[in-house]
């Protein structure tokens, strides 16, 4: 995959702790085409790269627009776009790609929850420039903490979104009610903290939807999700090394700290750089690049994101 090097010609305070970064091309040409649910990968510092989903207007060539969430335990990515990332840099990102896209449907629902707004934004623009059916529900805890919410009520498409802010209790998301009675071919969107989407997807299956008609956006949740974590034990099989890998910390950062490297690239699930055997024990499998064949083998795992089932996993390292 080309890297890309984008300047950032804007930097907005989108809501609390939401910051937007409009990037151009360094050299001024147009940037690569890319779809609704698409993502860049940012090099935030040496050895450090996050995903970020693109959330301005598809047909747009000219720049990419990502919004980020400053996490409150950010293990560097969010704090170093909010602090170090300023109007006129030069950034290295890479070329978009899409684990989340759009598919042909007579109705689409999509829904957001928080920074979540990111690519179902780019979706929305998509579906009203197609003139295709579709509603979107955007829920957060209150006005001052969602991004964007001046630029949807301006749009073509304001009538169709609906806001859930858990401070109007009038707006509660109802999402029994909005998944009843589901046709077969509607297809349901939702991007958001990974609890939500759990929540959503959750509730849609228990109304009848299908998996084939639910989609979700994998990588947005991997850092909040690593939080809540329990601990577990790896051991590497050629060294004997044995660690313990805590709540808050992935595989890969463990290993480091014991002096082994294991390459990554995307740090998310997403690209399979750092696939590894495993030998004894059951992954906790968060990716997004294993098929459900390869996940159901238990013998590989992504260590930059994937967590423990079994108390203790023998690595082939
Ligand atoms: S580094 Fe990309 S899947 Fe682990």
């Amino acid at each position: 995959m080309t890297n890309l090097t984008v300047r950032v010609t804007q930097r907005a305070e989108e809501a609390e702790g939401i910051c937007s970064f409009e990037l151009v091309s360094q050299s001024g040409d147009e940037l690569p085409a890319f779809s609704a649910g698409a993502h860049i990968d940012v090099h935030v510092a040496p050895g450090l790269v996050r995903q970020y989903s693109l959330s301005n207007d598809p047909s747009e060539r000219h720049r990419y627009r990502i919004a980020v969430l400053r996490e409150e335990n950010s293990r560097g990515g969010s704090a170093g776009m909010h602090e170090k990332v300023q109007l006129g840099d030069a950034l290295c990102i890479s070329e978009p790609r899409n684990h989340f896209p759009l598919v042909d449907a007579p109705r689409t629902i999509l829904v957001a929850g928080g920074i979540g707004v990111t690519p179902i934004l780019a979706m929305a623009q998509t579906l009203h420039a197609q003139g295709l059916p579709f509603e979107m529900h955007y829920c957060g805890r209150s006005s001052n903490r969602m991004a964007f919410l001046v630029e949807i009520g301006a749009s073509g498409f304001s009538k169709q979104v609906t806001l859930h802010r858990d401070d109007l209790p009038e707006e509660k998301f109802d999402a029994r009610a909005l998944f009843a009675a589901p046709s077969m071919d509607a297809h349901l969107y939702v991007c958001g903290p990974s609890g939500f989407m759990d929540f959503v997807l959750e509730t849609a299956r228990d109304q009848g939807w299908s998996d084939n008609q639910l989609h979700r956006e994998y990588f947005a949740g991997v850092a909040a999700a690593l939080e809540t974590d329990g601990s577990f034990e790896v051991r590497l099989a050629r060294t004997g090394l044995k660690c313990q890998v805590p709540a808050g910390k992935t595989v890969v950062e463990i290993l480091a700290a014991h002096g082994v490297e294991v390459e990554t690239s995307c740090e998310a699930g997403v690209c399979g750089t750092c696939l590894t055997r495993v030998l004894e024990g059951i992954p906790d499998h968060r990716d997004t690049f294993l098929t459900d064949a390869e996940r159901a083998a238990n013998d590989q795992f992504t260590p930059c994101c994937s967590r423990a089932s079994s108390p203790c996993l023998v690595l082939d390292l």
